[in-house]
């Protein structure tokens, strides 16, 4: 039974930004679960060239900035499966172009600031929302993915990482909004994880630095963020609601300056 537990047979999973990297990770596993997954990307080639991998998949495109393409999106995966189990709201504003303008607050532009909270936020709001009615029917719930980096402050991504920490608390107010009409609403907090993207964007040294944090003996790969929210999405997770998983290989788990004591104490720590 236990093994059993962690299968998704049967049920219909939208996966945002679902083309690529821990998107991507999450519809191969859900699909080799047993769920029907729905690829929503604003890459919409990727998402088909994904769908027609896997069983039953389909590709929808999306594009998370605008509300009439998430209605369009989420209107369409209905229509075509008939139901909606799991709403995996995994897009965000990311890119190294992105990345390079969303600094310090003081040096920050109004306009990065406003899409940021647009995709991540807003678009965020807008599925839970439009997959709400599908997922009283089910009984299903929705996965939402945040970042560590909501959890600490940080030099970099003032306006990434405030976006993600409303997304958490989005989460809860979802959870406990439905909860008693059985719909579930849970958050994923990766770390650096080592998708294709990122693995082109990280410089040497920075990698470095986030190792230096990892509790475990490696960063994180899609695939590992993938178990997280599979196991959210699943009715293994039923009695969990409006919690968040870090799931970041214990970087943000301890206190400051632990890549500092290793180097102090030595290979013994
Ligand atoms: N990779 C990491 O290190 C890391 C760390 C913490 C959190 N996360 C979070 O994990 C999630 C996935 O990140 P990733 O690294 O796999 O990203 P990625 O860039 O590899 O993939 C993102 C996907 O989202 C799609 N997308 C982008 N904008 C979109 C839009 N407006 N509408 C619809 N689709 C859109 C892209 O086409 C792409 O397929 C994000 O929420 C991100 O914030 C990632």
């Amino acid at each position: 039974m236990a093994s059993d537990a962690i299968r998704l047979d049967g049920k219909v999973a939208v996966i945002t930004g679902g083309a690529g990297g821990i998107g991507a990770a999450t519809a191969r596993l859900m699909a080799a679960r047993g769920a029907r997954v729905a690829i929503a990307d604003i890459a919409i080639d990727a998402a088909r060239t994904l769908a027609e991998s896997l069983p039953d998949a389909i590709a929808v495109p999306l594009d998370l900035e605008n509300e009439a393409s998430i209605q369009a999106m989420m209107a369409a995966v209905a229509d075509h499966y008939g139901r909606l189990d799991i709403l995996h709201n995994n897009a965000a504003l990311l890119g190294p172009d992105i990345a390079q303008q969303d600094g310090d607050i003081e040096h920050m532009g109004t306009a990065l600031w406003d899409r940021t909270y647009a995709v991540n936020v807003r678009g965020t709001m807008i599925a839970c929302r439009a997959a709400l009615p599908h997922m009283r029917a089910s009984k299903g719930n929705i996965v939402n993915t945040v970042s560590n980096l909501a959890l600490q402050g940080h030099l970099i991504q003032a306006a990434y990482s405030s976006s993600k920490a409303a997304i958490i608390q989005m989460t809860r107010s979802i959870a406990a909004s439905h909860g008693a009409q059985g719909v579930r609403c849970n958050a994923v907090a990766p770390g650096m994880t080592l998708t294709p993207a990122l693995r082109e964007a990280f410089s040497p040294l920075l990698r470095q630095a986030v190792e230096a944090e990892t509790l475990r003996d490696r960063l994180g790969e899609p695939e590992d963020i993938a178990e997280a929210v599979a196991f959210l999405a699943s009715d293994a997770a039923r009695n969990i609601t409006g919690q968040l998983l870090v799931a970041d290989g214990g970087c943000a788990s301890h206190v400051p300056g632990i890549a500092q004591f290793r180097a102090f104490f030595g290979e013994h720590v």
